[in-house]
């Protein structure tokens, strides 16, 4: 897919577009999840589409190739070592979903400050970074919740980062970052962090245009590769980087990358400035990936590709803890700032705050990856597979 387009002579048009960017300034449950987790890590059975609404209703989720890392049938919810959320066995996402007293996944804020200023980039009101202390209480409040996001800002930009992770030793951990502090942190982090997901846009002139220095972003990635994390990315899709996709994916396949995400951009922050054209429709959107899962298979590139647009099945799925330790869905679109605040995680634990959410079944279809575009990553690199069970879904 995406064959209709003269690539190079298009992007180089796409790329030479104006968009403005603006200067801007548990005790965990240590038994529910796996241990330390295994470098190279990414095993699905190939090209599974998960489709956009309506959610199925019976379906599990393809199982990964080879089944023997897999927690019991008797566990609803299983978190495969391909960083995936899948049913246990046929059952009714809407009965899980229900049923379930808790999140399969938060994001959690370590610091609001960053190093780049990204054309796309919602996190643009600061907010002074939570305390080592803070974190703590906040950690403890989500006991039971398998994998947090340590994200930001820029998560790296935290000198203590590597005590932040030790701290949610137990839980699955992603740091998604802009790669850029990378020589410095990722041998501390080798081993401790399930995946690195690392933000980039497109090759080197669309990269630069719409996030920041593609080359230090490709510098900081060598680096955590050098120290065997494993690799995903991610890029916000512009109209106006439509057809630097191809080569993002061309990237994450030399890089050996789980998968690449495509995210549509949400209006807020810098994205406020963006223009108009700028924001494909969920149409666009889909037939850009469809497009580019052609390619894919026409050129045997390996990562999964992961495509998230905001349609009433895909709204308030993310549960974001601020550093002040406010939980809010997101995005809900009509709310301001696109947040539905839940409660504090300094004061209550998240079983509390689970019941104030009015997104549960949007959170498990995405997670379950059954709101978004999906093709699973072909091919097998050497993995060990473990289990992680999950508790409370
Ligand atoms: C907020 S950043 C924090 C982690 C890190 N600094 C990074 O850039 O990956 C996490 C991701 O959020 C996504 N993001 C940022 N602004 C967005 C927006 N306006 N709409 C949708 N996604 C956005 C981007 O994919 C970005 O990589
Ligand atoms: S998207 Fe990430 S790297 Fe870009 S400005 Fe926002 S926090 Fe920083």
């Amino acid at each position: 897919m995406f064959v209709l387009w003269g690539m190079t002579a298009v992007r180089a048009a796409w790329d030479a577009g104006g968009v403005q960017r603006r200067r801007a300034p548990f005790p965990v449950t240590r038994a529910a999840v796996c241990g330390p987790v295994a470098v190279h890590a990414y095993v699905e059975k190939d090209l599974m589409i998960a489709c956009s609404p309506p959610v199925p209703a019976v379906e599990p989720t393809a199982r990964p190739a080879g089944d023997e890392g897999l927690a019991r049938a008797d566990e609803r919810v299983l978190f495969t070592e391909g960083h995936h959320f899948t049913l246990a066995a046929p059952q009714d996402l809407e009965v899980v979903a229900a049923a379930a007293t808790g999140p399969l996944s938060v994001i959690l804020q370590v610091t609001k400050r960053c190093n780049f200023d990204c054309s796309f980039c919602s996190e643009t009101l600061q907010e002074p970074d939570p305390t080592l202390a803070a974190l703590e209480r906040v950690r403890d409040n989500l006991a039971g919740v398998p994998r947090v996001f340590l994200s930001g800002g820029e998560p790296l930009l935290r000198r203590d980062l590597v005590d932040i992770v030790d701290m949610f030793a137990g839980t699955v951990i992603g740091l998604p970052t802009n790669a850029t502090r990378g020589l410095q942190l990722a041998h501390g982090l080798a081993g401790k962090v399930a995946f690195v997901n690392v933000g980039l846009e497109g090759p080197r002139a669309t990269t630069n245009r719409v996030r920041g220095d593609y080359d230090k972003v490709m510098t900081g990635i060598r680096a955590f590769q050098h120290a065997g994390l494993p690799l995903s990315l991610s890029a916000v899709v512009y109209r106006s980087t439509l057809t630097a996709l191809p080569f993002t994916l061309q990237i994450a396949d030399v890089l050996d990358a789980g998968k690449l995400k495509l995210i549509m951009p949400l209006r807020k922050g810098n994205a406020l400035d963006l223009a108009d054209s700028e924001f494909l429709t969920v149409e666009e959107a889909t037939a850009a990936f469809e497009r580019l899962a052609e390619l894919r298979t026409a050129y045997g590139w390996r990562p999964a590709v992961r495509l998230t647009a905001w349609t009433p099945d895909t709204e308030g799925h993310m549960i974001v803890i601020s550093p002040r330790g406010l939980a809010s869905a997101w995005p809900v679109y009509d709310a301001p700032d696109l947040l539905e605040p839940l409660g504090s995680l300094l004061d209550e634990p998240i079983a509390e705050i689970w019941t104030r959410y009015r997104f549960k079944r949007n959170h498990y279809a995405k997670y379950l990856g059954r709101s978004i575009r999906a093709v699973s990553r072909a091919g097998r690199p050497p993995s060990t597979r473990r289990p992680l069970r999950i508790a409370h879904a």
